[in-house]
Parts: C-alpha cells; sequence; structure tokens
C-alpha cells in the first residue's frame, strides 16, 4: 500500500464486535514512532461489545451500526467514513460479513485478522474444531478483504503449537496473544515498513 498523503498517517478505522482487545494492540501500535496508521474511528454492529469503551481511553471517534439492515448500515457507514477522511478499515473481531459493493469501496485497504492458520478454519468455532482434528499447530492470520469469506491474500501468519492439555480457552488465549503482536508486524509489511 502507498502512504497517500506523504508524511501523514494514513487514517483507519478498526470494527469490532465484543471485546476490542485487538483494537488495544493496534491503538497503542498506532501512536508509536514507527506507526504508518493512526486509529481514527471505531465501528461496531453491537452496542454492548466492551471494546467500545476503548473509545474514550483512547479518545477515538465511534459509532454503532446494527447491521440488521446490512445496506442501510453499510451506506451510513460509508458516508460517515468519508466525512472522516477513512483510508483503511482494519477488521477485529467484526462479526459481520461486508457486501461486496462495501469491499470495493475499499478496494485493497480492508485487512482482516483470523485465528487459524489460514486457508485452514475459515468461518467460526475455529478453535474447537482444530482440537478435533488433532491438529499439532494452530495460529492466526492477517490477510487482505476480498468478497469470499477469510479468503483473500495472506500477508503475515503466526504459527502455534498445541499442547495435549490445551482446551478451547487455553488455545484462544495463547493464539490472541499471539494475533496482538502479529496485527501491528502486518501494517508495517503492508507498508514495505
Ligand atoms: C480474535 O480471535 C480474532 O482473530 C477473531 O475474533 C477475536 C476478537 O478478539 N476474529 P478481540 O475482540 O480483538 O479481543
Amino acid at each position: 500500500m502507498v502512504l497517500s498523503t506523504g508524511h501523514n498517517r494514513v487514517r483507519t478505522a478498526v470494527f469490532i464486535s465484543g471485546t476490542g482487545s485487538n483494537l488495544k494492540s493496534l491503538a497503542i501500535f498506532s501512536k508509536t514512532k514507527i506507526s504508518p496508521i493512526s486509529i481514527n474511528f471505531i465501528v461496531s454492529n453491537n452496542s454492548k461489545a466492551k471494546g467500545l469503551n476503548y473509545a474514550k481511553k483512547f479518545k477515538i471517534k465511534k459509532k454503532v451500526l446494527s447491521f440488521k439492515n446490512k445496506k442501510l448500515s453499510e451506506n451510513k457507514l460509508l458516508s460517515i467514513l468519508k466525512k472522516n477522511n477513512i483510508e483503511m478499515i482494519c477488521l477485529a473481531g467484526f462479526m459481520k460479513i461486508l457486501s461486496k459493493n462495501f469491499i470495493k469501496k475499499f478496494k485493497g485497504k480492508i485487512l482482516n485478522i483470523h485465528p487459524s492458520l489460514l486457508p485452514k478454519y475459515k468461518g467460526l468455532n475455529t478453535h474447537q474444531r482444530v482440537l478435533n482434528n488433532k491438529e499439532k499447530y494452530s495460529g492466526c492470520t492477517v490477510h487482505f478483504v476480498n468478497a469470499r469469506l477469510d479468503s483473500g491474500k495472506i500477508i503475515l501468519q503466526k504459527k502455534v503449537r498445541i499442547s495435549k492439555k490445551d482446551t478451547e480457552t487455553s488455545l484462544a488465549k495463547k493464539i490472541l496473544a499471539q494475533e496482538h503482536k502479529l496485527y501491528p508486524k502486518a501494517i508495517l509489511k503492508v507498508f514495505n515498513l
């Protein structure tokens, strides 16, 4: 990706649905000297998302949109993002699927983090499926978003070893800790930094 505005940081929105621990790690990263992005907007489909609290903490604007009527919510969102000069989107635990039309408007500018070694284990309940299949490794992936779920070009992955004692909860925790490091690294890579 090319930095479009000289030395200014690329204005980025983070989309969440829940805890927002990846949002937190991105917000912290965005304040570092080396970050090519600033986080200027938080979007959630869930008004009860804990991650929305980071809006106040990091002084970031926020917007909740139900996505019950996807087309309406997306159109509203597109105009809000435009008004706020948002150039890039990081999905971080966002549980809604964006339409082709929306993705087209931000072509090549939407990233997602997924808690598996894609292309394996796309979709939900990743950790349980991984454990059921007695995999030795799992991990996390940051990828570009295209119109097919969890299928865009892979930017970076981190492998995590699964121990015999791992449960869905312990594996999720182990992988999440790696996600927090991987997302900022993937952003640096996207900007060739
Ligand atoms: C992460 O495991 C992410 O990979 C997945 O949803 C989880 C979100 O966690 N898509 P958080 O809200 O960032 O804490």
